[in-house]
């Protein structure tokens, strides 16, 4: 494989930062350039193992600052660039769109712009299975495919699916070598403790209570997370061009089940889950068909969530500064707006 120079946006994040991490693990001669704004959501702690790495940079920059990004590219001619940046949580997009536009929407142009001016081997757009809404409960049948229609729910969702238009329309008129993946719902280490499993884990480890939305019963389809990675890595060295991949290992669970399993593997009593009011436009169930990379990339899940959410557990245990000085920090803010006096 020939050396590459891969730009990777949001890699303080979790998913970007388990892709780094796994990129240099991987291929000893590729050089990762980490673009990152570090947002409440990005975390230097997460790639602290890798800063001292000669194939690796950390550039502070915002996706949306055209002048900036033009001349980062302008140094590296990046032959890859992989864009996880995105503000990315579901209950924040309800409560303040208006960043998501400019970060999920505007980011993907300015990104798509400079490949454009620079010249680029592949642009990569992470997406997520949201834009294609969701599916009814009593429908098991039903899966996401590729050709799914377009059906946002949320102001998040409908930012993902308005930047994943544009990545085809930039093919499509301009050119440009792109592919996008729509991912399931990921896990695994690294993972901001505002979402569902690593929320769960942290307050049942404090012994507070366990806020379920409704009714409990919405379904996710869970992958670990260096599972994604992996399905990055076979899309942006093998995938067609112009083509979209869905993602996923056909995993799926109620989120009350998920809160009882953590429960149970941190032997901490059901007393503590407390259903609290729904979330608004709630989707009730994501199913992802990953027959198309199967079958054209032989890309299959390597770990069971049996496995994978021992791992994470774990992993939390043993990491507890990572999550606790997040805790402690601006989140706390956003915990009591958003729960009470939970
Ligand atoms: P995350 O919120 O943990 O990380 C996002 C990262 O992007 C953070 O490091 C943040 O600082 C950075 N960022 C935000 N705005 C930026 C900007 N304007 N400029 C530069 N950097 C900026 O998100 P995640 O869960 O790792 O998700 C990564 C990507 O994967 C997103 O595009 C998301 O839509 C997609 N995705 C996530 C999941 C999931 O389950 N988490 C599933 C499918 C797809
Ligand atoms: P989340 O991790 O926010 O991911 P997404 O909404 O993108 O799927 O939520 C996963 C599921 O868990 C979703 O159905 C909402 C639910 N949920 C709760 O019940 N309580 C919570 O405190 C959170 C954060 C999520």
């Amino acid at each position: 494989m020939s050396k590459k120079n891969i730009i990777v946006t949001g890699g303080a994040g979790f998913i970007g930062g388990n892709f780094v991490h796994y990129m240099l693990e991987k291929y000893a001669d590729y050089r990762i350039v980490c673009v990152d704004a570090l947002t409440y959501a990005g975390n230097l702690d997460t790639l602290s193992s890798v800063m001292n790495n000669p194939n690796f940079r950390f550039v502070k920059m915002d996706i949306t600052d055209r002048d900036s990004i033009f001349k980062l590219f302008q140094e590296e001619h990046p032959d890859i660039v992989v864009n996880f940046a995105a503000e990315s949580h579901v209950d924040r997009s309800i409560k303040d769109p208006g960043v998501f536009l400019r970060t999920n929407i505007i980011g993907t142009q300015v990104l798509m712009d400079a490949c454009r001016e620079f010249g680029i081997e592949r642009y990569h757009q992470v997406s997520t299975d949201e834009v294609y809404g969701d599916l009814p409960l009593d429908r098991p049948d039903l899966f996401f495919t590729e050709s799914t229609p377009i059906h946002t729910s949320s102001p998040y969702s409908a930012s993902k699916a308005s930047a994943d238009l544009l990545v085809l329309a930039y093919h499509r008129t301009f050119k440009l070598p792109i592919t996008i993946s729509r991912c399931s719902n990921n896990y695994g280490p690294y993972h901001f403790p505002e979402k569902l499993i690593p929320l769960m884990i942290a307050n049942a480890l404090a012994d507070k209570p366990l806020p379920v939305y409704g009714d409990g019963l919405n379904v996710r389809d869970w992958l670990y997370v260096k599972d994604h990675c992996l399905a990055i890595d076979l899309i942006i060295h093998q995938g067609r061009v112009g083509e979209v991949y869905n993602v996923g290992g056909h995993n799926e669970m109620t989120n009350i089940d998920i809160v009882k399993l953590i429960l149970k593997a941190l032997d901490k009593p059901e007393s503590l889950i407390t259903y609290v009011k729904d979330r608004a436009g709630h989707d009730r169930r994501y199913a992802i068909d990953p027959a198309k990379i199967h079958k054209e990339l032989g890309f299959l899940p390597t770990t069971r969530f049996a496995d994978g959410i021992k791992m994470t557990i774990q992993w939390y245990l043993e990491n507890k500064g990572w999550w606790e000085k997040i805790l402690s920090g601006e989140y706390q803010n956003y915990y009591e707006k958003m729960y009470g006096d939970l």
